[in-house]
């Protein structure tokens, strides 16, 4: 009997959790066959600050998606951001050993532990060695060195590191939820799987993932990461903005950013007026809707500033001729990209997962829902990401797992203990 293999990607945001499931077929194509959302409420700014509630936010999520796909999972691939994050590249180098001089798989894990081997202090751990290029023997540009001939391997990395209380607070909340983690994965990179070509990663191109607590980076350059960042601001701040200008309750400022909101003031006919409850709760009032997109610009100004001083600082403006990919559901708001490549000086396009057709119709979510419009993709990018992660690297995932088998050996005694005593 076939045996299906089952993949399963837990996206913990600062406004929803979101757990895909999905099934590998024989020829590796991704069927997704389970979804549910949850509303999010242990995140500051991607970081996991209430345990209790997260947890119980991720068992709902996955709850509805093993409803809708009838079958139970026990681990899943999580995505990890928050301002804690630091990438570097880093170079190593090896001989190649054995009499032949073929590169084998013990060479390029050698290689790879030589690169790692980066400043960090004992509050930090590394989450991701992502091999950007092999040179072997002084030949560059190399992806795959294996089963080549020569007697030096040298490697360029990306080195994704984080804080160890954080990865821990994250895989804690997890396990808690009943459930395994096979892997942590920089929620940037996860979502590159899911809304980037080849060609654009080829030539150049900048990720943009605005969330509501965060605003994720991911550069690539002829096919390899250069550079990842995550910056602690997204829409949430946004509506915190409306909230204070508008004298309103934050889920109504939230409403009328989604309903009537522009990133670019100047479009709006300063005549028109809309309706908001006053901050008492009971009476509405109204107010112009060009005020209303007069207090998002500045801050949506502030969100691309920000990526393009990242940009600029880390060298990679001139690497990315296919210009901006924004996704995340802050990345929705009307005018975003206009505003972006005014800001950026670059062509901007927004990315979503081709995946999900079909499944924004049977999420319940109406707080994404713009004038009767379904669930946007763009929402499910993280999500659908890892499960291609999950899906491509599973089985030999150059991760770091050090929190997870810590806290999993942890939880796993802690199983035993009881089962001892009952
Ligand atoms: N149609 C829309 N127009 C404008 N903003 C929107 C729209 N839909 C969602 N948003 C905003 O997107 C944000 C949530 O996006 P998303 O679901 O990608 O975040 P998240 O993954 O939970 O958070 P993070 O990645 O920062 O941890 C919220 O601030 C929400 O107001
Ligand atoms: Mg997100």
């Amino acid at each position: 009997m076939k045996r299906r293999r089952i993949v399963t990607g837990l996206d913990i945001g600062t406004t929803k959790i979101c757990a895909l499931i999905a099934e590998l077929s024989a020829n590796r194509q991704l069927e997704i066959i389970g979804i549910g959302i949850a509303p999010s409420h242990g995140l500051r700014k991607g970081i996991v600050v209430d345990i209790d509630k997260t947890s119980h936010a991720i068992k709902s999520a996955i709850q509805k998606a093993e409803m809708m796909a009838g079958i139970k999972v026990d681990s899943a691939f999580v995505g990890i951001a928050g301002s804690h994050i630091k990438s570097i590249n880093s170079h190593g180098v090896v001989a190649v050993t054995g009499e032949e001089k073929e590169i084998k798989k013990s060479d390029v894990d050698r290689v790879l532990d030589a690169a790692k081997i980066i400043p960090l202090s004992t509050e930090e751990e590394i989450i991701h060695v992502l091999a950007r290029e092999y040179i072997v023997d002084g030949c560059q540009g190399i992806k795959d060195p294996l089963g080549m001939s020569g007697v030096r391997l040298e490697v360029e990395t990306h080195i994704v590191k984080g804080s160890s209380t954080s990865i821990q607070n994250l895989v804690k909340s997890v396990l808690r939820a009943g459930l395994n983690v096979d892997d942590i994965v920089l929620e940037p990179l996860a979502s590159s799987f899911a809304v980037l070509s080849e060609d654009e990663k080829e030539l150049g191109v900048a990720l943009v993932d605005i969330g509501g607590g965060t605003t994720d980076l991911i550069v690539f350059h002829e096919g390899s990461i250069a550079f990842t960042s995550v910056l602690p601001v997204g829409g949430n701040h946004v509506s915190n903005d409306i909230a204070v200008g508008l004298r309103t309750p934050v889920s109504e400022a939230e409403k009328n950013k989604i309903l009537y909101g522009s990133a670019l003031a100047e479009k709006i006919d300063p005549k028109e007026k809309i309706e908001v409850l006053a901050a008492s709760g009971r009476d509405r009032k109204k107010i112009h809707r060009k005020y209303l997109c007069q207090v998002i610009e500045p801050r949506m100004h502030e969100v691309f500033s920000l990526v393009k001083k990242e940009l600029a600082e880390a060298g990679a403006k001139d690497l990315t001729p296919a210009g901006l990919v924004l996704t995340g559901g802050a990345s929705l708001l009307d005018d975003a990209t206009e505003l972006a490549s005014g800001v950026v000086d670059l062509p901007v396009r927004i990315g979503e997962p081709s995946y999900v057709s079909g499944l924004s119709d049977v999420v319940e979510n109406p707080v994404y829902i713009k004038r009767g419009d379904k669930v946007p993709k763009a929402i499910f990018s993280t999500a659908v990401g890892l499960i291609e992660y999950g899906a491509n690297f599973g089985d030999n995932a150059q991760v770091e797992n050090k929190s997870k088998d810590i806290v999993n050996n942890f939880f796993n005694r802690i199983k035993e203990w009881f089962s001892e005593f009952f």
